[in-house]
């Protein structure tokens, strides 16, 4: 057994895990992270790609965003499609603000490279996974693989680890409020080959189901399809989706989105799901772990970033100045935004999907509330102010 020290102990190296430790460093406090997987498939792991403006700062100030800013494609706006025909929400107008989207795996690739050459501890394939004495003391990570254990002692530990981890089971359930919605629907999502023929997202809303037109350079498009919760992707050969995607997406003016080679298909649930507090003993949960939002505000990746900007600075405070505020405001400081955006993606999802047994009052009222959007500037500027997203506090 191998015993090691740090000050900040992190389980998980997704985007939540690794800007923190970034964070960290940047302010000098040391931190260990412990990922389950390998560096490999994090890094190779399709997931979100739209960042708000604050993300990007972000990104900027931590030291990584140089690939970003020139790979990066910067967005003034978005399209919303009501069958066929499209009507443009002007962020940059409307806001002053631009999105820029950038795979969430460009983003943890480069936080993995700023790290390990800057000395980082990163602990891919760790093994087995377990938190002692966060209520009090100080507290453990036990990591146990091929028959070996390690412990790393720390002084608070940050649960990075997503929806599926082991951080906030670890909390005692009835010191948890569990706050959720499912629903009836799920996303099949796919990367292709195919240079983006639409200089932005269109999200559209069809009959047939919500289809969503994305990208992620200037030769790969990603686009998505509503569908079964329980969708089986392998009824879907590479043609039914071509099929699909161009029954929901060809517009009015004769657009249809470009076919290429489909490099990756998957079918992602949809939920939202929040846990109250994001504290427990010297536990703070971040990202995934502590919060789930519906794909459809592009809101996970910014949130999880939200989160350990505010957790960074306390920490910081803490260290610096000995004073403990920062950590005591930490849960109720990230609840505020983070109940902004489940709203937001809510009402996002609310508003493009098929609801396939609503009544009719709730298909004639989706209609009049997406007509409403897109004739009212009003109604515009709430989409874009918070899609651009809303200003960190006190930052
Ligand atoms: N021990 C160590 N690591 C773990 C464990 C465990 N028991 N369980 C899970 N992990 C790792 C996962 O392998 C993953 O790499 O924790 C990491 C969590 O990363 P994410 O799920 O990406 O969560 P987060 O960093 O909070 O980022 C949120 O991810 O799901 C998207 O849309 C979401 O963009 C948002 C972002
Ligand atoms: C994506 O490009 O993967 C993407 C974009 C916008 C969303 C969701 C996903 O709302």
């Amino acid at each position: 057994m191998a015993q090691f020290e740090t000050q900040v102990g992190i389980v998980g190296a997704g985007p939540s895990g690794l800007m923190l430790s970034q964070l960290l460093h940047l302010a000098g406090i040391h931190s260990i992270v412990l990922e389950v997987r390998s560096r490999h498939y994090c890094e190779g792991r399709v997931r979100a790609g739209v960042l708000e403006h604050t993300s990007v700062t972000m990104l900027r100030n931590a030291g990584v965003g140089q690939r970003l800013d020139r790979e990066g494609l910067q967005h003034a706006g978005i399209e919303i499609g009501i069958q066929g025909v499209l009507h443009r929400i002007p962020f940059e107008e409307l806001t002053g603000k631009c999105v820029t989207v950038y795979g969430q795996q460009e983003v943890v690739k480069d936080l993995i490279a700023r790290r390990l050459a800057d000395g980082g501890d990163l602990r891919f394939e760790c093994g087995e996974v377990s938190l002692e004495n966060i209520e009090q003391g100080r507290p453990l990570i036990r990591v146990r693989k091929d028959g070996v254990e390690d412990e790393v002692h720390c002084d608070f530990i940050a649960g990075c680890d997503g929806y599926h981890g082991v951080a906030r089971p670890s909390i005692p359930s009835q010191a948890l409020n569990v706050y959720e919605r499912l629903y009836p629907f799920a996303w099949l999502g796919i990367l292709a080959e195919a240079a983006p023929s639409r200089e932005e997202l269109v999200y559209m809303h069809h009959e047939r189901g919500f289809a969503l037109y994305s990208m992620r350079s200037p030769h790969i498009t990603r686009l998505y399809l509503q569908c079964k919760p329980d969708e089986d992707i392998a009824e879907w050969s590479d043609d039914r989706i071509w099929s699909e995607l161009n029954a929901r997406l060809s517009c009015e003016d004769g657009w249809r989105p470009t076919e290429g080679k489909i490099l990756q298909k998957g079918v992602t649930g949809m939920r939202s799901f929040v846990v109250e507090p994001l504290q427990y003993g010297q536990l703070f949960l971040a990202g995934d772990a502590a919060h789930i939002v519906p794909p459809t505000g592009a809101k996970g990746m910014n949130l999880a970033f939200a989160d350990v900007h505010y957790l960074a600075r306390a920490l910081r405070a803490r260290y610096e100045e000995n004073k403990d505020e920062g950590l005591d405001a930490y849960s109720a400081t990230c609840l505020k935004r983070v109940w902004r955006a489940q709203r937001f993606s809510w009402w996002m999802t609310s508003l493009l999907h098929r609801f396939e047994h609503e009544p009719a009052f709730d298909r004639k009222r989706q209609l009049a509330e997406l007509e409403y959007l897109t004739s009212s500037r009003a109604a515009a500027m709430s989409l874009a102010e918070n899609y651009v997203g809303l200003p960190l506090e006190g930052a």
